[in-house]
C-alpha cells in the first residue's frame, strides 16, 4: 500500500458506551457512531429518550443497548456496565459525555445544586471510568474520551460550580492518561466552546440561530477522526471552537 492511502485504525465493528447519549453531543455521538458501524451501549436518566435514540441507531445495523441510570450513584453504576457488558461485550471505546450545567455565582448558587454539580460532572465520570477501565487494562487497548469544556480551561463569572468541575474534570483525566498510556489506553480530553445543545440554549434552542454556533454533530465527527487515529497517537487535550459565531 502507498503512503497516501495509509490508514490509521478500523473503527467498525468496535463497542463503544456513551454516557448522556439521550441528548445533545451524547445523542449525535451516538448515532455517528452507529453510522461508522460501531456497537453503542447507551446511558443516561431517561429512558424513554434512550430508546428513540437507540431505535435511530439500531437503523444502522449495530447492535445497541439502552440503560436508565444516575451516574451519580455509584452502585447504579456498577449494574449499568455490568448490564451492557452482558449485552453487547466489554467497552473498546468509553465516553465521558453526560454532565449538568449551572448557571449562577458562588453566593446565588444553592449548596445543594452546586454539590450535585460536582456529584455529577465529577463522581459521575469516575464512576463510570471506575466500572469500565479494568475490561480496557485487561486488554491491554481502549479509548477514553472525557467531554471537559472551554470553562474547564478558562472560568467564567457565574459558573462557579460548572467551571470548578469541568477544571476536576481536566485534572482527573489528565492523571488518569499517565497511569493508563503503559496499558495502551489512549484518554482524550475534549473541550467545546458552546455547542448548540439544550444545555446552551435551553428551550430556545429552535430561536437561535444555530448554523453559527457548533452542532453536537460536529464534535461527535471530531471524535470518529481522534478513535480513527494509528494506535501510536492520541490527542491528550483539544478545544473546540466556532469559526465565526459573531
Ligand atoms: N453545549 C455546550 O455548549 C457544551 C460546551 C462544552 C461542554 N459541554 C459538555 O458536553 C456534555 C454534553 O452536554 P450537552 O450540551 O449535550 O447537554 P444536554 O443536551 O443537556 O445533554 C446532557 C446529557 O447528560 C445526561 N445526564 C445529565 N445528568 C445525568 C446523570 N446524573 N446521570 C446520567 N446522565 C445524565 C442527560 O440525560 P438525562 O437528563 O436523561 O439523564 C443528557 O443525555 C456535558 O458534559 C457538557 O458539560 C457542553
Amino acid at each position: 500500500m502507498g503512503r497516501m492511502l495509509f490508514m490509521g485504525q478500523e473503527i467498525k465493528g468496535k463497542v463503544a458506551y456513551i454516557t448522556g447519549a439521550s441528548s445533545g453531543i451524547g445523542r449525535a455521538t451516538a448515532l455517528t457512531f452507529a453510522k461508522e458501524g460501531i456497537h453503542v451501549g447507551l446511558m443516561a436518566r431517561t429512558e424513554t429518550k434512550l430508546k428513540e435514540v437507540a431505535q435511530q441507531a439500531e437503523a444502522f445495523g449495530v447492535k445497541v443497548a439502552v440503560v436508565a441510570v444516575d451516574i451519580a450513584n455509584m452502585e447504579a453504576v456498577e449494574q449499568a456496565v455490568i448490564e451492557l457488558e452482558k449485552r453487547l461485550g466489554p467497552a473498546d471505546i468509553l465516553i465521558n459525555n453526560a454532565g449538568i450545567g449551572l448557571k449562577g455565582s458562588l453566593l446565588e448558587t444553592d449548596p445543594a445544586d452546586w454539590k450535585r454539580t460536582f456529584e455529577v460532572n465529577v463522581f459521575g465520570t469516575y464512576h463510570v471510568t471506575r466500572a469500565v477501565l479494568p475490561h480496557m487494562v485487561a486488554k491491554d487497548r481502549g479509548d477514553i474520551i472525557n467531554i471537559s469544556s472551554s470553562n474547564g480551561l478558562k472560568a467564567t463569572a457565574g459558573s462557579t460550580s460548572y467551571s470548578a468541575s469541568k477544571f476536576a474534570i481536566q485534572g482527573m483525566t489528565e492523571a488518569l492518561m499517565q497511569e493508563v498510556r503503559r496499558n495502551n489506553i489512549r484518554v482524550f480530553t475534549m473541550n467545546p466552546s458552546l455547542v448548540a445543545t439544550e444545555m446552551a440554549f435551553g428551550d430556545k434552542l429552535d430561536e437561535q440561530d444555530k448554523e453559527k454556533y457548533m452542532q453536537p454533530e460536529d464534535l461527535a465527527e471530531f471524535m470518529v477522526a481522534q478513535l480513527k487515529l494509528h494506535q501510536r497517537i492520541f490527542i491528550k487535550q483539544s478545544l473546540q471552537w466556532a469559526t465565526n459565531p459573531f
